[in-house]
């Protein structure tokens, strides 16, 4: 916390643009992360969130454009930058022959300071991995060491770029148990993902970004709230006067009727509560009711036209 109490700010990022040949990878990119924050870049393959991210680990420089990260600038003051941020590696980056605790033996060695190996392993779930080589691990268990190489230097910031992608859902959850108790240390997140349920669940705030531009950015709730308003609530009633009532609902924009099923749509956040309040006040008894709650994923398919799969 800063002296004022609000959260300080440990990544500036302002104006940035980078280029490869005539690709525009990052196009005027500026954003702030504060301490102790999961921030998440979100958007298809090919948006420039790596080369975003690289930027502010002080891997690739950019263009043009200023970064600072826990006051210091990467590219200038490049080993105490790279003492106190942990970068999660990519598949490649390991031999297939190290072993679990040669790898976190070899990265502790190349910082200042490193925590307890074994039990940031035992943490990790990695305790009884230790001898096992690393092209034996499952997909959970390199990304498990890939974290635990992240943490191994106690960093103030760590960098996760697409941490979950090919993994099962179960190891999927567990990795996300891990970001959280990463943030609940304390520490301060900035990640990459193209899975929408993923930001959903982990970041605080994120920002949205496509052909190297953010388009938008905030709190996952506050970017549905602002570009996808409607509610949607499905029911199913034999109440003949129930159609009447739906339409006279403050807010309501579309009533469509389907047999006894209806889809009742409106907006803003009270819109559900409307919905049930007619029900009671005029007794409409239903055999179904379901909500369908707009997420990231409509805010992006509404903000680009497409799908982030696609
Ligand atoms: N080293 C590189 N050389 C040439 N082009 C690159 C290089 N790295 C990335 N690019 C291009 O820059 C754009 C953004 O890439 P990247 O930052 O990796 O996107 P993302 O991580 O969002 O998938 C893509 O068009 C990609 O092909
Ligand atoms: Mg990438």
């Amino acid at each position: 916390m800063g002296v004022s109490g609000t959260p300080r700010s440990v990544i500036q990022v302002s104006g940035i643009r980078k280029t490869y040949g005539t690709t525009v990878a990052v196009s005027e990119v500026s954003f702030e992360v504060s301490e102790g924050e999961v921030f998440g870049l979100i958007g298809p393959n090919g948006a420039g969130k790596t080369t975003t991210m690289e930027c502010v680990e002080g891997v690739r420089r950019p263009d043009r454009g200023d970064i600072s990260i826990l006051g210091l600038n990467p590219f200038r003051d490049v080993y105490q930058v790279q003492n106190r941020i942990g970068v999660q590696l990519q598949q490649a980056q390991l031999q297939k022959r190290i072993k679990v605790w040669e790898a976190v033996d070899l990265w502790a060695s190349l910082y200042s300071k490193s925590v307890d190996a074994a039990r940031l392993l035992e943490q990790l779930g990695l305790a009884d991995s230790r001898n096992a080589w690393f092209m034996t691990l499952s997909g959970g268990q390199k990304q498990r060491l890939f974290i635990a190489l992240a943490l191994i230097n106690d960093p103030e910031v760590v960098f996760l770029d697409e941490l979950t992608t090919g993994l099962d859902p179960q190891s999927r959850r567990a990795i996300w148990d891990l970001v959280r108790g990463i943030r609940d240390r304390g520490k301060t997140v900035f990640m990459i993902t193209h899975l929408m349920e993923e930001a959903e669940r982990l970041c605080d705030r994120v920002a949205i970004i496509e052909h190297g531009k953010i388009i938008d950015m905030g709190r996952p709730e506050e970017l549905v709230g602002r570009h996808c308003p409607a509610r949607t609530v499905v029911l199913a009633t034999a109440n003949a006067l129930a159609e009447e009532r739906f339409r006279a609902i403050p807010q309501v924009e579309t009533v469509v009727r389907q047999g006894s099923q209806f889809t009742i749509r409106g907006l803003g956040e009270e819109f559900v509560s409307e919905v049930i309040q007619c029900l009671s006040e005029n007794r409409i008894r239903v055999t179904d009711f379901r909500t369908m709650l707009p997420n990231l994923e409509d805010v992006f398919l509404k903000l680009t036209g497409h799908s982030i799969r696609d």
